[in-house]
């Protein structure tokens, strides 16, 4: 594929009971990131991991951790995730009423920031914070859940969040990263719509061999 895409292998999707063997996979694969996604039972119906797991995980790998918080009151463990070694920590708009003080403590760990939109939240609303972020996390699927279907829709607002983007000068400071219900097949239109990051869990760990299918994501 032309573009410098990142591939992020959501470990959601991995054996639970074999991390390890998840994160050699990636290794062996060249995955750039691993994407780990935090459920917390009340901003979404699921229950995922929380910041021991990254602290485990950390010192096996040097690949970029991405933590995806789907948590209401994410203030509440920016600082542990940080000191569990992410790389990023990517909250979601819906679950604050203070976005500005979520970015604010993030920025002060020294941890990069993300933000992401559910698939019916108006793209106007992120519009405020654009020049603050590291990466706009777009939600392909209702959050909360792997192996769910694409909403083609998205599509079209990663397409405006590139244009917006581009008119702020900000398309090289600020990455989108589009997650859930990536496969093989539709990866090089969301490329082409202007994701500079792809989550792929159930098309990578669903697999046989995830390090070939890596590969094969980078080869289309
Ligand atoms: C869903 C998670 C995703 C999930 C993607 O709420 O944020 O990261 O792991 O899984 P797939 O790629 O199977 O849709
Ligand atoms: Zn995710």
């Amino acid at each position: 594929m032309a573009s410098q895409f990142k591939l992020a292998p959501s470990i959601l999707s991995a054996d639970f009971s074999d991390l390890k063997s998840a994160l050699t996979q990636c290794e062996s694969g060249g995955a750039h990131w691993i994407h780990i996604d935090v459920m917390d039972n009340q901003f979404v119906p699921n229950l995922t991991i929380g910041p021991p797991v990254v602290k485990s995980l950390r010192p096996k790998t040097n690949k970029f951790l991405d933590v995806h918080m789907m948590v209401i009151n994410p203030e509440n463990l920016v600082e542990s995730f940080a000191k569990a070694g992410a790389d990023m920590i990517t909250f979601h708009i819906e679950a604050t009423n203070d976005v500005q003080s979520v970015i604010d403590l993030i920025k002060a760990t020294g941890t990069q920031v993300g933000l992401s939109i559910k698939p019916s939240t108006e793209l106007s609303e992120i519009e405020p914070f654009y020049d603050q972020l590291d990466l706009i996390l777009v939600m392909s699927v209702e959050p909360g859940f792997g192996g769910q279907g694409f909403i083609e829709s998205s599509i079209d607002r990663v397409r405006k969040i590139k244009v917006r983007l581009k008119e702020l000068c900000l398309q090289d400071r600020v990455l989108i990263e589009v997650d859930g219900g990536i496969k093989l097949h539709n990866a090089k239109n969301v490329i082409d719509a202007g994701a500079d990051v792809l989550v792929a869990g159930s098309a990578v760990f669903g697999t046989d061999d995830p390090a070939q299918t890596i590969k094969d994501f980078y080869n289309l």
